[in-house]
Formats: C-alpha cells, structure tokens, sequence
C-alpha cells in the first residue's frame, strides 16, 4: 500500500469512492490504516467521543496535538488530517497560522477547518500558499452548535441550501482539497458534488459525495447512541462491557488469575 497524499486524494474523484474515518490514537489508527482508510481525521469531535464533553467546543490544541502525534505514529499510509479545534483559527490570521504549522509538526498531513466567511477563505488561501493542505467543511459546523441551538440538519431551505453551494464553491476557490458536506439534504449534496471538482465527502450527507466519513466511535458501536444515518459496523461496546464483567467476575471467584 502506498501513502495517500493530496494529490492522490483528488485523483480518486469520480473513481474511486473513499470510506474515510475518524481516529484518537494509535492503536485505532494503526488499525485503521492496515483495513485501508484513506484519510485518517483526528476530529474535534475527540471531545464527544473521548473526552466525556456534550460538544466539540471545549477542545483544545493540546488536546488536538496529543491526538495527531498518536495517530501519525500510528498510520503508515493514510493521510492524516488534523481538525483544528474552536478557538485555534477564530483567534486572528498569524495565531490561526502558528496553531496550523503546531498540527503538521505533530504528525499531520493537513488541517480541517470549519466554515466558508471571507475571513476564513482567506486564512485557507494563506495556509495553503505557505504549504499547509487545508481540507473545508460546510453545511452543519459543529463548533456553531450555539448558534443553531443544538446539532441540526442546515440546507433545509432553498435559501439556505444556496448559500451552503455557495459555500463549498468559495472554500474549493480558496485551495482547499476536498470539502466536508456534514448533515445536509442528500439532494444538495449531490448538486455540490457535481458542481466542485475538488472531493466532496459527506457525513449524514446521503450517498452521491465522492466520500464518506464515519466517526470512529459510531462505527464500531462505542457509543451507546449513534446518529441516525450512521451505519454501526461492529458492536465493540457491547463486546468490550462483556469482558470486562467477565474479568470481574472471575477476579471475585479466584477464577483468575
Ligand atoms: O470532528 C469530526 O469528527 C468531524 C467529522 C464528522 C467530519 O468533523
């Protein structure tokens, strides 16, 4: 297996379909990277998923930077994407850049940023011309959970379904690589896939993107609940409860060691 880089990522639009995921550590994402992920993504949603938080929100670059450099020791071939966390690229042009540089010294091959204002297009523009790969995201930003008073669906009506292509049209303008469609109609999605000729991949987004993204935890089944478009994959949770009761209970009846 060879290492994914950018170029091939964008070469595999309209050939190959990517089943992309997320990862925390090394252990997952050596795991991960030999079943074949292509982009491995240290998500901000480590703060749902492993940090014990209701949202995304109070993740911070310490927390990213551990996670990036376990995952990079862990990954051979996948791309590493680093998301920056709230606060890391809202927080003015030279710090954003700094906190950017931070992520691809810890082990990542780019970085993840939400949203698509004139300010941010141009931080993607600047991280890019300084050689910083930056992979966009549209639609439903977690880390604007505040502003939509909970994790809702967006692009539900015509006007707001036109500013999210406008969106993605002005992040792909900007240099990103490829483009997070997260929780939008599937209809849209399709539309923005056809319309980009950078990789579109979705998450809660329907089937037509180029690629998908899975939050590991959903995946897996380590969560009690998933969100409802989320195919769990395996049932780990249930598994791992198991063990460890049986561990106990064995303990207890000098049945082990
Ligand atoms: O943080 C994350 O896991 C994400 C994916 C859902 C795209 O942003």
């Amino acid at each position: 297996m060879k290492k994914w880089n950018v170029a091939a990522i964008r070469a595999a639009k309209g050939k190959t379909k990517l089943g992309c995921a997320t990862a925390y550590d090394a252990a997952f994402a050596r795991i991960e990277d030999e079943a074949g992920v292509p982009i491995i993504l240290v998500g901000d949603s480590i703060g749902n998923n492993v940090l014990g938080f209701e949202t995304t929100i109070p993740v911070r670059m310490e927390d990213t930077l551990g996670a990036v450099s376990a995952v990079a020791r862990g990954a051979k071939n996948a791309l590493v994407v680093a998301d920056m966390p709230f606060g890391s690229y809202q927080c003015g042009e030279d710090k954003a850049m700094e906190n950017a540089v931070a992520c691809l010294k810890a082990g990542a091959d780019a970085v993840k940023l939400e949203g698509a204002s004139p300010r941010v297009c141009a931080l993607i523009s600047r991280m890019v011309e300084a050689g910083i790969p930056v992979l966009a995201h549209v639609g439903m930003m977690p880390q604007r959970v505040n502003e939509y008073g909970g994790f809702k669906k967006q692009g539900k009506t015509d006007e707001s379904a036109r500013q999210i292509l406008e969106d993605a049209k002005a992040v792909e303008a900007a240099g990103a690589f490829a483009v997070t469609l997260e929780c939008i109609p599937a209809d849209l999605a399709k539309r923005i896939t056809e319309a980009l000729s950078v990789v579109t991949i979705g998450v809660g987004a329907g089937p037509d993107t180029d690629a998908q993204w899975l939050v590991m935890h959903d995946l897996l089944g380590l969560n009690e609940k998933s969100p409802p478009f989320a195919k769990r994959f395996a049932e780990l949770g249930a598994a791992a409860k198991d063990a460890f009761s049986r561990y106990v209970a064995d303990v207890a009846a000098s049945a082990y060691p």
